[in-house]
């Protein structure tokens, strides 16, 4: 198996900052999406052959509501509304799985707030092919 991980603080980002003040995080920070539904992060993934993956992502959430996002590779929707839950601090990284099936060469991931409150905080998606 072999795990690629990218990095939130290198994606496309639509609505948000990158910021380094909560602990935990993998690379140099994460990104911070406004409150507003919308928001997204967007990665683009090599991939050596085309087929079956297992795609990570890495957040935390402070708050005690729901921050659902969908999920789509390649703009075609793999998960609706997945919940992203509280994890207790911003401090407090947890992560999330989809499985998707990817195409030869560059693959985007979009990972899209649906509500008022935007996105949890995103540390990295990681591919594993
Ligand atoms: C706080 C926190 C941010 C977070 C934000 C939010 O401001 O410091 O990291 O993104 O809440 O509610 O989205
Ligand atoms: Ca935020």
């Amino acid at each position: 198996a072999v795990a690629t991980r990218l990095e939130a603080e290198n994606a496309t980002i639509s609505q948000g900052v990158v910021e380094s003040n909560h602990a935990g995080f993998s690379g140099t920070g994460f990104v911070n999406t406004d409150n507003a539904a919308g928001c997204y992060v967007q990665w683009t993934h090599n991939a050596s052959a085309a087929g079956p993956a297992t795609l990570t992502i890495r957040y935390a959430n402070g708050t005690t509501a729901d921050r659902p996002m969908d999920v789509t590779v390649n703009g075609v929707a793999v998960a609706s509304g997945l919940s992203f839950g509280g994890t207790g601090a911003w401090t407090t990284w947890a992560s999330k799985s989809v499985n998707a099936t990817l195409v030869a060469g560059a693959n985007t991931v979009r990972v899209t707030g649906t509500t008022a409150n935007g996105c949890p905080n995103l540390d990295y998606l990681e591919v594993l092919v």
